[in-house]
């Protein structure tokens, strides 16, 4: 193999060359890439949210710009400044070593801080969008560097500018976020309770929350070390309230969360489970046995392989419930 092949560099572990991997240490070294116009440039951060589905005729940029600094703060706050190449959860063990508060719920969330705000990255019951400050990039075509406040971000669950108006234009270099020294716990969700419960505990700190959402990811999503996977697939679909009332008719037990007065959001996960698609294997493409939404590869499946598995599911969920199922992860 290659070291222009992005196999190790994907989580679903997809083999596919390119014209050659670059990885990035500084700006400085973007900016070195644009003076020798290399092109057509692609991102790739922690590669744990894309399906390569194809060789890829581009020079990949390969996220490694490291460093977690606090630039401000005051008696509540901190502002942290954080390169985009670090990984996530390990930032959420800074921030808990640190005694901050902010990113508990999100950890083990697998990736790097730069895809935080790209996916606006969530789970039990908080969005990074909660904590985000600000954002530096630089313009791929311009050669200029910018500062992407939250109003410039347009987060959306599971999007953002950087998934639409502007996909492949930024690399982005820091993100800035405000973490509390004082602690306003997110337990609402129903999982973690149960895991605080069952540990015993009943005053939790911000660790005690982390190691219980660490348990509970533990339990139902697969290791893509072990199994490579991206997470969830599919985004949990949101559809109008009259969808979720034909679905009751045979299915009153269906788990869904409101959203407005017309519209609800209803797990992907049961939709794909409930058109029988849990733990099914074809050829080496899946889904996992514990959780429907989690596509994975038993082998050698290919991109191409497991994109035509996405598509049967998304053509027997819409034909059996009625509901198109859109991929939450990039398709290369
Ligand atoms: N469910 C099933 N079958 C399954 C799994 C789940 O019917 O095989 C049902 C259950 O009723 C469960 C519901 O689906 O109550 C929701 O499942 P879960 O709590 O596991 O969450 P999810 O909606 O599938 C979302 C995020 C996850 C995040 C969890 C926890 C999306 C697309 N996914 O999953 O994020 O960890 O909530 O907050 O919103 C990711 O983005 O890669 C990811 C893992």
């Amino acid at each position: 193999m290659s070291q222009n092949n992005l196999l190790p560099y994907n989580t679903m572990r997809m083999s596919a060359t390119t014209k050659g991997i670059i990885p990035i240490y500084s700006e400085q070294d973007v900016f070195e890439v644009l003076v020798e116009e290399l092109s057509p440039l692609k991102i790739i951060g922690g590669g744990s949210n894309i399906l390569i589905t194809k060789d890829q005729d581009a020079y990949i940029l390969k996220n490694e710009i490291k460093g977690i600094e606090v630039i401000d703060e005051d008696i509540d706050k901190v502002l942290i400044k954080v390169g985009a190449g670090e990984n996530w959860h390990q930032l959420v063990m800074w921030a808990i070593s640190h005694d901050l508060g902010g990113i508990e719920n999100l950890a083990l969330i697998p990736g790097c801080v730069g895809a935080a705000p790209m996916q606006n990255i969530g789970a039990y019951g908080i969005e990074q969008e909660s904590v985000f400050h600000s954002l530096s990039a630089i313009n791929l075509e311009a050669g200029t560097t910018r500062v992407f406040f939250k109003e410039d971000c347009k987060f959306g669950y599971r999007e953002s500018i950087f998934k639409n108006e502007v996909k492949g234009k930024y690399f982005i270099t820091h993100v800035n976020y405000i973490l509390s020294k004082s602690h306003e716990l997110n337990t609402k969700y129903g999982a973690i309770n149960q895991k605080l419960e069952d540990l015993g505990i009943t005053n939790p700190s911000i660790e005690d929350i982390a190691n219980a959402v660490i348990e509970i990811r533990q339990s139902k999503l697969p290791d893509p070390k072990v199994i490579p996977n991206t997470g969830s697939f599919f985004k949990n679909p949101i559809v109008a309230i009259s969808i979720l009332e034909a679905i009751k008719v045979e299915y009153p037990e269906i788990v869904s969360y409101p959203v407005d007065d017309e519209k609800v959001k209803i797990p992907a996960a049961w939709l794909i489970q409930h058109a029988g698609y849990k733990g099914i294997r074809v050829g080496d493409a899946g889904t996992h046995k514990s959780h429907a939404l989690v596509l994975v590869n038993y082998g050698n499946a290919t991109g191409g392989e497991m994109l035509s598995f996405a598509k049967t599911i998304q053509e027997e969920v819409e034909s059996k419930f009625g509901v198109r199922l859109i991929p939450e992860v990039n398709i290369w």
